[in-house]
């Protein structure tokens, strides 16, 4: 068999490994364990499709959905019909708490009330299962810090980047050690205009909300490079701007649907012609003015839409991060430069496969192993196939092994963050920024 045979055999084999692992002992576990009661909190989008009606479809044999909460109580009743819950619905998350006693919360709440939902869960004895960002400044970090470590419970954060396959395969190849010891990793994320657009429109386009796109989305990049390279950043120096958007536009009105610009804007969307955004969204803004098609020119915009760091880890890895959003890419270009030679990896664009190539380019001097493209297949599921794998392990066998780490837990989900935040006070103040300045965790060089 060849090497280029074998790398591919090999980590299709360990993928199939866990997850048969993982489904012969949840078969064993139906019918003898109690079901995982848990409760939602927050019902927008997110919440009501894939901690919603995808959790209750998929994984209904192993989670009794205890209690729906959203503080908008329209969006709640209609959320809870989409999702087909039989369950009661709280606009109080006290109130859920002490009358449905769950033992897990999921939050899925806008970014800015991750922490008030995650420390009042861990205070009242639950764990939490929680979107990424974590949260989206320090201080909130560290609350959720100390009560985690109060309570003897545990959050985990659910960075689904970690779990497609190909960059499962990607992480596996990296621990054998294709390009030997990492010493610099390049990553470029495209996010498409569209995309970018959608963000400007919400309340993402606000940093007390979302923490800007450096922890809000880059948290997802942050903790892949983590991950891959399993070390903790150190040191942060970063620019940003905004070029757009906000401000910088030539005119501005209401939001979307009332605006006197429509004709000439191009960006005009009308919210109404999307039947589930209208019922969820439009429908019940007159409970909370949770406005979802806000002016993307409107002034009070204060992040970024041009990103560029550079992070300096524990381990001596350096990182170039570029964040942007000017094409209809939606993609990434990311490479490894080790001792050994160099992984590239390039995501998205045109055409779309499904499969990746990644391309190793070795330094001859140092290993045998010859230049070669390596081939890393999707598999069916949202997210290349990385949805299902992550929802497999958090529902139906929780207890099944986790040879990659994929699995993210509060320092996961604090280092992320923290680099995105080390940037914002970087860009503020012209001056590196240090980690460990900004809670009481010491960056590792070995992560695990
Ligand atoms: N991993 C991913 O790829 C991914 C993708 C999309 C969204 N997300 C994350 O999921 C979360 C939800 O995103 P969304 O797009 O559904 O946002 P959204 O704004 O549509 O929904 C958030 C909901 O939370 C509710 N809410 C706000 N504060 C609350 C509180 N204190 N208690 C209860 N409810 C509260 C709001 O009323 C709203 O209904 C965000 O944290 C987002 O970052 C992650």
């Amino acid at each position: 068999m060849n090497r280029r045979k074998f790398i591919v055999k090999s980590s299709t084999a360990l993928t199939a490994t866990v997850l048969t692992t993982g489904s012969l002992s949840s078969a064993s576990l139906i019918g003898s364990q109690k079901k995982q009661r848990v409760a939602l909190v927050g019902t927008g989008v997110r919440g009501s499709s894939m901690y919603g009606r995808d959790m209750l479809k998929n994984y209904g044999d192993y989670v009794e959905l205890v209690g729906l909460c959203d503080i908008n109580p329209g969006r709640l009743k209609v959320a809870s019909e989409y999702i087909g819950a039989n369950c009661p619905i709280f606009t109080n998350l006290d109130e859920l708490i002490k009358k449905q006693k769950p033992e897990t919360l999921i939050v899925t709440t806008t970014d800015a009330a991750h922490h008030e939902v995650i420390i009042k869960g861990l205070e009242s004895g639950c764990n939490i299962i929680t979107e990424k960002p974590l949260t989206i400044d320090e201080v909130k970090a560290q609350a959720i810090l100390d009560a985690e470590r109060k309570s003897g419970k545990r959050v985990i954060v659910t960075f689904n980047y970690r779990y497609p396959p190909y960059r499962a395969q990607i992480k596996q190849l990296l621990m054998e050690g294709i390009v030997g010891d990492i010493q610099a990793v390049e990553f470029n994320y495209y996010l498409s205009h569209d995309h970018l657009v959608q963000y400007m429109q919400r309340w993402h386009g606000i940093t007390h909300k979302g923490g800007s796109l450096w922890v809000h989305k880059s948290t997802h990049h942050f903790d892949m490079v983590n991950w891959y390279i399993n070390s903790e950043p150190e040191q942060v120096f970063a620019y940003a701007s905004l070029e757009r958007f906000g401000k910088k536009g030539p005119y501005r009105g209401k939001n979307c649907r009332n605006c006197e610009h429509t004709a000439t804007c191009p960006y005009y969307w009308d919210i109404n012609k999307d039947e589930r955004l209208k019922k969820l969204y439009a429908d019940n803004e007159h409970h909370d003015g949770y406005i979802r098609d806000n002016c993307v020119f409107r002034e009070d915009i204060d992040i970024y839409d041009k990103h560029a760091a550079m992070v300096k880890y524990a381990n001596g890895v350096q990182l170039s991060y570029v964040l942007t959003g000017s094409s209809d890419k939606e993609g990434y270009y990311m490479a490894f430069d080790g001792t050994k030679g160099r992984l590239e990896v390039r995501v998205g664009g045109h055409p779309s496969k499904d499969y990746n190539e990644l391309i190793f380019i070795p330094e001859p001097k140092y290993t045998d192993r010859k230049e070669e493209i390596i081939r890393a297949d999707h598999k069916p599921g949202s997210h290349w196939g990385g949805d299902p794998i992550m929802m497999d392990k958090l529902f139906k066998h929780p207890e099944a092994p986790d040879p990659l780490g994929q699995q993210a837990g509060v320092r996961d989900g604090v280092m992320s963050i923290l680099i995105g935040i080390a940037a914002r006070k970087s860009i503020k103040s012209g001056m590196p920024i240090n980690i460990k300045d900004l809670t009481d965790l010491v960056p590792k060089a070995v992560r695990s």
